[in-house]
């Protein structure tokens, strides 16, 4: 468990932030991964010179086929796998959902909140504000005092999220953020989504629905280890 530490942590160069230049610019980036027991096994390679860009506002999407790439490539960026090669640039605080929530079975919600706050070093007032805004926004406030142990999938889902969200980071990295949201909620985060790009959050969301890429201002699809923009 190691998410709360990525804040402003991708290991990355820092730039001067501009409106129009891109707050997040990964550039070339390759990553192989051995399989098989060495020494027999052999370097399957992942990623083999992907390049993208999100600005501030922009809700970008990353498709691909199973296994094609998409969560290495997030890992890379927000520092918790090594690359092999290329660059990862980012300007501002990060956010990170990843695809398989990681929270402590026996912790309660409000527990992570508030270490998750505490983690992004906020203030009280805002840890509070920020909290009450995604309690209200993903509507869980009645689970609180649960046990992770004890919560649905997509409840978990939306704990996974509030955590990614609850320092305004200027970047978000959203891995399959709505798995087990009912419909409801699932078009509650496309709003929350629009929201947080109109206030200048950069996102970068993993997808597999086609009907979500008219909510996307632009489309990269991980081929063969690159990134092909549409
Ligand atoms: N730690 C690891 N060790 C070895 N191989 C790995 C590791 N992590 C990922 N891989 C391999 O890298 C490839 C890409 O995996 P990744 O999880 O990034 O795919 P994905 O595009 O996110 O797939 P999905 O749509 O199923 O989530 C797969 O072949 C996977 O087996
Ligand atoms: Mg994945």
């Amino acid at each position: 468990m190691n998410r709360a530490p990525t804040l402003n942590a991708a290991g990355v160069g820092s730039s001067t932030r501009s409106e129009t230049a891109p707050i997040l610019r990964v550039s070339e980036v390759t990553k192989s991964f051995r399989h098989g027991l060495w020494p027999f096994g052999a370097r399957v390679a992942v990623l083999q010179g992907a390049s993208l860009e999100v600005g501030p506002g922009e809700l970008v999407g990353l498709v691909g086929e199973n296994g094609s790439g998409k969560s290495t490539l997030m890992q890379i960026i927000v520092g918790l796998l090594k690359r092999d090669g290329g660059t990862v640039e980012l300007d501002g605080a990060l956010g990170y959902c990843p695809q398989l929530p990681e929270l402590w079975d026996k912790l309660t919600v409000a527990e992570h909140l508030q270490m998750f706050a505490a983690a992004y070093r906020l203030d009280d007032a805002t840890a509070k504000a920020s909290t009450d805004r995604l309690l209200e926004e993903l509507g869980f406030a009645r689970y609180l005092d649960y046990r992770v142990e004890a919560l649905s999938g997509g409840t978990r889902q939306k704990l996974n999220l509030a955590l990614a969200l609850l320092h305004e980071p200027q970047v978000l990295l959203l891995d399959e953020p709505y798995a087990g949201f009912d419909w409801e909620t699932y078009l509650r985060f496309w709003e929350m989504s629009a929201a947080r790009r109109a206030d200048g959050m950069a996102i970068l969301i993993v997808s597999h629905l086609l009907g979500e890429r008219e909510r996307l201002d632009r489309i990269y699809t991980l081929k063969d280890g690159r990134c092909i923009s549409s």
